[in-house]
């Protein structure tokens, strides 16, 4: 059941002009996520905006004893909730409903663990890699962003023994271009018997080619997908993704209640 609670804002991090990291103190829902998963939230107590938005849960903040206290998000600023949550300030209470969705299905060794993670894609990545880490799972991080200046959190990631590979649209960090290009050579570089699992949030464009590259070398692939979502719970269908079912054909699920993690090929792309 996901829990409903008015959550103070515990820190508020800029990272750049248009990304923060916000602090909520949410300890049950904390505690009852998993990697991949996301939460509603609204900033304001007013009708502007009218409806939560959806955000994935980036990290789950533990006291010195591991208990969870809550949760932070990883946001970038695009319009009026993710400006009100860029300003919040220490104090303030967010309306924050989660966990909501399906989580990622984590690997087991000796299978590896390959993130793709695109912009603020990065978001769900965090818990994954720490879930990895604690099952033994060795990872690597594909993370691409549009400048150096926008990749975050490298440090973090090295510290739970993450492989990176980054790449950038200008050149400024890691190779120039889109993060798909080293993907797909590294996964031409893989024996057939080396097992692989793909993890991929980020830009529709990306998690398509992210996808039709796991299918090339027939490796499974989970996307996150970021649809607009009204609710969150099932009750809109603002965030419908056409799917194949077994019998081949194709329909329409809520990849709120079905998602935001599905199986990359089994989406109609296009
Ligand atoms: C499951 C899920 C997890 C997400 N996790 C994160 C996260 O961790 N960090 C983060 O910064 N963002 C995340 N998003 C995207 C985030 O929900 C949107 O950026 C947010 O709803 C924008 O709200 P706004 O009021 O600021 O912008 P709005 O004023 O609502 O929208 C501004 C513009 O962005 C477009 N837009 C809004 N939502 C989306 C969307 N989901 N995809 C594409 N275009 C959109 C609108 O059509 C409009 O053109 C996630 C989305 C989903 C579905
Ligand atoms: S967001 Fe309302 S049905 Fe999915």
């Amino acid at each position: 059941m996901p829990i409903d609670v008015a959550a103070r804002v515990i820190a508020n991090r800029p990272l750049s002009s248009d990304y923060n990291v916000l602090a909520l103190a949410a300890p049950s829902i904390a505690a009852a996520a998993a990697p991949g998963q996301f939460v509603m939230l609204k900033a304001s107590g007013s009708g502007n905006p009218l409806l939560r938005r959806p955000f994935s849960v980036f990290e789950i903040l533990r006291d010195a004893a591991g208990s969870a206290i809550g949760l932070s998000i990883l946001s970038k600023r695009i319009g009026v909730s993710t400006s009100l949550l860029y300003e919040a300030r220490e104090g303030q209470r967010i309306d924050c409903l989660g966990p909501l969705g399906q989580p990622f299905t984590i690997a087991e060794p000796p299978t590896e663990g390959w993130m793709i993670a695109g912009g603020v894609g990065l978001a769900p990545f965090a818990t994954l890699a720490a879930a990895l880490r604690s099952r033994g799972v060795k990872s690597t991080l594909f993370y691409g962003a549009r400048r150096a200046e926008e990749l975050f959190y490298l440090d973090f990631f090295r510290e739970l023994d993450v492989t990176l590979v980054l790449t950038t649209e200008d050149g400024s960090a890691g190779e120039r271009g889109r993060v798909v290009a080293p993907l797909d050579r590294k996964l031409a570089a893989l024996s057939p018997t080396d097992s692989v699992m793909l993890y991929a949030c980020g830009p529709e464009g990306m998690l398509a080619a992210t996808a039709r590259t796991a299918m090339k070398y027939q490796r499974t692939c989970e996307v996150s997908v970021e649809r607009i979502m009204g609710c969150g719970l099932g009750g809109c269908y603002s965030c419908v993704v056409p799917m194949r079912g077994d019998d081949g054909t194709f329909h329409h699920v809520r990849s709120c209640l079905a998602g935001p993690v599905l199986q990359a090929d089994q989406i109609k792309w296009d």
